[in-house]
């Protein structure tokens, strides 16, 4: 059987990339399901005449009926808003907040034994949101930042030292926003930390870049914000699940006491695999580091409190 995987807010720029993306991988079948009518069935019907010619066997499927998402394997959410210039992802709480009630409830009642992957922002809220009202145990509730955080910082490095994207890994913890902290001594290339191929200045640089990289695309773009980095981040999220990759992914996890962190969403490093989060790796930090991911995580209580959740 085909695994079969919903993206919420599959007519909406995130949603709709990580389909294209998904299909073009033969991940599985996709269903696009979104609350303007015509844009999911627009979207879908178009991705799918493009498989014959990427020679790929994925069924894309656009529609505003849940029931077409029945048995889903994977749920995404990508449904919300997304900030505009000058609004913080903080800004988009409350509203997305709704949205997401709105969603999970229709989502789990369809496809009770769904893993779910959180996208809505602010990203850490809206996972503990989702892992409240669905009542899912915590592997199965995954929120996507770090992959994306951890590509832009990524692709800073292999600019700065001309070298290939390949070679560099990258890991960044915490939440999803300006309390995000880039690991520069686990950052890598060829297996060479960073902080031997940089100057220090350099690296607060690009550390601060990949901080404001959502940030730097919502300026140019005005009206939305990024969503092809965010839609491939997903995907590889997607295909470590769907293929059992037991693949490290730096991801939003619900923690019960890692990193001395209690009862809230936060990105650290996880086992991705067919159960969806398999382990919490919790790797040594410094006292500096440490600091910065207890920061991250009290802005992360901050947010849940203000939705009760
Ligand atoms: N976690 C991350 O790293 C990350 C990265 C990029 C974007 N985001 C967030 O993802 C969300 C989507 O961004 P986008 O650029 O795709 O926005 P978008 O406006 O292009 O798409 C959002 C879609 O959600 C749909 N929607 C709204 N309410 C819905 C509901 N109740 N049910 C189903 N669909 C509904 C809208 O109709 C729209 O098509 C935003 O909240 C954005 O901030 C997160």
């Amino acid at each position: 059987m085909r695994k079969k995987i919903s993206i919420v807010g599959g007519g909406g720029n995130v949603g709709a990339t990580c389909g294209h993306w998904m299909a073009s991988k033969e991940l599985g079948d996709i269903v696009l399901i979104d609350v303007i009518p015509g844009l999911p069935q627009g979207k879908g019907l178009d991705l799918l005449e493009a498989m014959p010619i990427e020679k790929r066997d994925s069924f894309v499927l656009g529609t505003e009926d849940y029931k077409d998402t029945a048995n889903s394997d994977i749920v995404v959410i990508t449904a919300g808003i997304a900030r505009k210039p000058g609004m913080s992802r903080d800004d988009l709480l409350n509203t997305n907040y709704k949205i997401m009630q709105d969603v999970v409830s229709k989502v789990i009642t369809h496809s009770p034994n769904c893993i779910l992957i959180i996208v809505s922002n602010p990203l850490d809220a809206m996972a503990q949101t989702a892992y409240k009202l669905s009542g899912f145990s915590r592997n199965r509730v995954i929120g996507m930042a770090g992959v994306l955080d951890s590509a832009r910082f990524r692709a800073f490095i292999a600019m700065e030292l001309g070298v290939s994207v390949e070679n560099v890994t990258a890991f960044v913890l915490g939440g999803h926003g300006d309390t995000m902290v880039p690991l520069p001594r686990y950052s890598t290339v060829a297996g060479v930390p960073i902080t031997e191929l940089m100057e220090k200045s350099t690296i607060e640089r690009l550390v601060q870049r990949t901080r404001d990289g959502g940030a730097e695309i919502v300026k140019y773009l005005k009206t939305g914000s990024a969503y092809y980095a965010p839609s491939a981040a997903v995907t590889e999220m997607v295909e470590a699940i769907i293929k059992d990759k037991k693949k490290i992914l730096p991801c939003a996890a619900y923690l019960e006491g890692e990193y001395g962190i209690q009862g809230l969403f936060v990105g650290v490093p996880c086992k991705l695999g067919a159960r969806g989060i398999e382990d919490v790796w919790e790797i040594r930090l410094t006292d500096e580091e440490m600091a910065a991911l207890k920061k991250s995580a009290d802005s992360v209580k901050e947010l849940v409190s203000v939705v009760g959740v």
